[in-house]
């Protein structure tokens, strides 16, 4: 292919310049300037005259709306974060730590596809061909029919994907390809924008399910342009704790189905293992309840996640402790307070610990209810019940706040198999939520008195 021009354009005022700046010479901004691909020349003045008899316009009743016609991945938690299957033509964006299990879920879900009749193609620019036969070897997957390509040039796998037409491929991972139109290295922000851009259009054109793995940043973002999440029909998260075999799927954008819908899985020997009753992992550590333990819904960014707070108040000396890990020091004081005035609980000669479990920091206030009950569990020596969870905000007056979005909180704690809450009152859902009883309260003390009658 004749390569084409490339020039470079500012992200922030959308200026353009033949060569690489250190600073836009249109808006003065520094380091904002992007290698781009030159758009083909405008040829005439009245160009669009032509077009606009092709191009046709239609009332949105009179377009027949066709059902999409999902394929299974034969992996159930997958196919929950994906709303059912890959949709032709969809593409889909993992992202995820290193080591975390991208790689393994995607050969085992080509090859549950391949087997069930659909052609695959999995391309890699991570690993040689002989790492992936290794790998499913390993995954028990040595005689799978799947199509290897290990190649990282743009073109190459635009070629091969034209001549092969597979039904679903894999671009393992987005980051190693690169287009010979760009000079800048593989990675970066241009070429991973303009490799999308380019694997998204042969998706939609050809109808190929695609899924494009992405690396993540320390911060945990998806490496390169944030444009990339926009151009994607869906993009899932894969997370999990390195110490722990479970790892989560999470949609977090679905444009064919429900978004923060979570897949979990199990790393095992044999790869991942779909967990049908995630309730089980966060209730294993203790076989019978146990004083001075609650459990939270925390939702830091757009995650929600279930955290188990601990509290232990014991005898203190002349001058009690008051520590916290993972939680506001100076937030459990003010709490501690607001326990003794409204709810008549006193720890003022304790020492009072406080930790949220698995090293997760919680910084929103929504803790603050479920703090409270931890320690009062712990104080009293007596464990809250079985499958309980408790989330709010608590003021200084002794009210409980809301915490925002309460719905998917109660949903995500129900899937995961809780079955008592107390909420702050203006959280109650208005439709009950299957397998889950509720208890609403505004004040502090209705708290305690909620929990004493469980
Ligand atoms: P991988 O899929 O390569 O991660 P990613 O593509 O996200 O970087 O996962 C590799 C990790 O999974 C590695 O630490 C080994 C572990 N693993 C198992 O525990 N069991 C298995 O059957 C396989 C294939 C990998
Ligand atoms: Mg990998």
């Amino acid at each position: 292919m004749a390569k084409e021009k490339t020039n470079y354009c500012c992200s922030e005022c959308g200026g353009v310049t033949p060569k690489w700046l250190g600073k836009c010479p249109h808006c003065n901004a520094w380091n904002t300037l992007i290698e781009s691909v030159v758009e083909s020349a405008a040829p005439a003045r009245n160009r669009f005259a032509s077009l606009a008899k092709t191009a046709t316009v239609a009332t949105l009743g009179d377009i027949e709306a066709t059902d999409l016609d999902r394929t299974p991945t034969g992996h159930e938690e997958l196919d929950r974060v994906l709303g059912g299957g890959m949709v032709e033509g969809g593409v889909v964006l993992i992202g995820g730590d290193p080591g975390i299990g991208k790689s393994t879920l995607l050969l085992q879900a080509l090859d549950s596809l391949q087997r069930s009749g659909r052609s695959t193609l999995y391309v890699t620019g991570e690993e040689s061909g002989a790492q992936i036969a290794l790998r499913s070897r390993r995954l028990g997957l040595g005689h799978s029919q799947v199509k290897v390509l290990a190649e990282i040039q743009l073109d190459k796998i635009l070629a091969t994907l034209e001549a092969t037409k597979p039904d679903i491929a894999v671009i393992d991972s987005i980051q190693t390809v690169y287009s010979e139109q760009l000079t800048s290295a593989p990675g970066s922000v241009a070429q991973v924008r303009e490799c999308a851009a380019h694997l998204t259009r042969c998706a939609k054109a050809s109808g190929v399910g695609m899924v494009l793995v992405g690396h993540v940043t320390k911060e945990g973002a998806l490496a390169g342009p944030r444009v990339l999440e926009h151009m994607v029909d869906t993009v899932l998260y894969f997370e999990g704790d390195t110490h722990s075999s479970f790892r989560l799927v999470r949609a977090i954008k679905n444009r064919f189905g429900a978004v923060n819908e979570i897949g979990v899985f199990a790393m095992t020997e044999k790869g991942l293992k779909g967990v049908s009753n995630p309730s089980a992992i966060f209730l294993s550590q203790h076989a019978e309840p146990v004083p001075g333990s609650c459990v939270m819904v925390t939702l830091e960014g757009t995650r929600p996640m279930l955290v188990e707070i601990q509290a232990l108040v014991d005898s203190g000396g002349p001058s009690p402790r008051r520590l916290s890990v993972g939680l506001d020091k100076d937030r459990l004081a003010m709490l501690l307070a607001v326990l003794h005035r409204h709810a008549g609980v006193a720890c003022m000669d304790q020492d009072v610990f406080v930790n949220a479990v698995g090293g997760v920091r919680i910084s929103e206030p929504a803790a603050d209810l479920a703090v409270l009950l931890a320690i009062t569990s712990s104080l009293r020596g007596k464990p809250l019940p079985k499958g309980f969870l408790a989330f709010g905000e608590v003021g200084l007056a002794g009210e409980v706040r809301p915490a925002p979005r309460g719905q998917e909180r109660l949903k995500e704690a129900a899937k995961l198999g809780f079955s008592v809450a107390v909420v702050p009152m203006a959280n109650a859902p208005k439709k009950p939520i299957e397998g889950l009883t509720i208890h609403a309260v505004g004040r502090v003390e209705q708290a305690m008195e909620v929990v004493r009658s469980l």
